[in-house]
């Protein structure tokens, strides 16, 4: 077979890239695009916040005791982060981490997980002078691994 006579080591590393870019696609029922928009949690959180549990069609981020939200002390400036606590039991639920608390995001702003495994939290620029809007991101996380079932 001629094919294989020609197999140089670049061809070796070509087809390899070509193998672990399909090992880092992501299932498409575990991707997910979070919008942040709508209804705020209740009640009012640690430091007065407003909330937004992050939910999509096919994932929930609330998973006792943690809960993944958008939250925000100044209307329109909103951190990524992550609570914990017992829901209802009359304690405050705490922020625990937080992912952009010196750079929080607008309303609007999105989390995305791509097919690609990358985490990224995205909002629309200001248009300057006219010129165009242009997507900010910050990639959160580039490692994936799918969950053992
Ligand atoms: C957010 O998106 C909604 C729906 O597209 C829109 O009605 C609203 O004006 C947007 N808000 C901001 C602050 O851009």
């Amino acid at each position: 077979m001629t094919i294989f006579r020609s197999f140089s080591p670049l061809h070796f590393l070509l087809l390899a890239f070509f193998f672990i870019e399909i090992q880092a696609q992501v299932p498409a029922y575990q991707t997910f695009k979070f919008v942040n928009h709508g209804d705020f949690g209740q009640p009012t959180t640690e430091y007065h916040s407003m909330y937004r549990v992050i939910q999509t069609k096919y994932l929930n981020f609330n998973i006792p005791p943690f809960q993944l939200c958008f939250y925000n002390t100044t209307p329109g400036a909103y951190v990524l982060a992550i609570r914990a606590g017992i829901p209802g039991d009359g304690d405050l639920m705490r922020w625990v981490w937080d992912a952009n608390r010196n750079h929080p995001v607008g309303e609007n702003a999105t989390l995305s997980f791509g097919s690609t495994g990358n985490l990224v939290l995205a909002e629309l620029t200001v248009a300057l002078r006219g010129k165009q809007t242009r997507p900010a991101k910050v990639s959160l996380a580039s490692s994936y691994s799918p969950i053992a079932t």
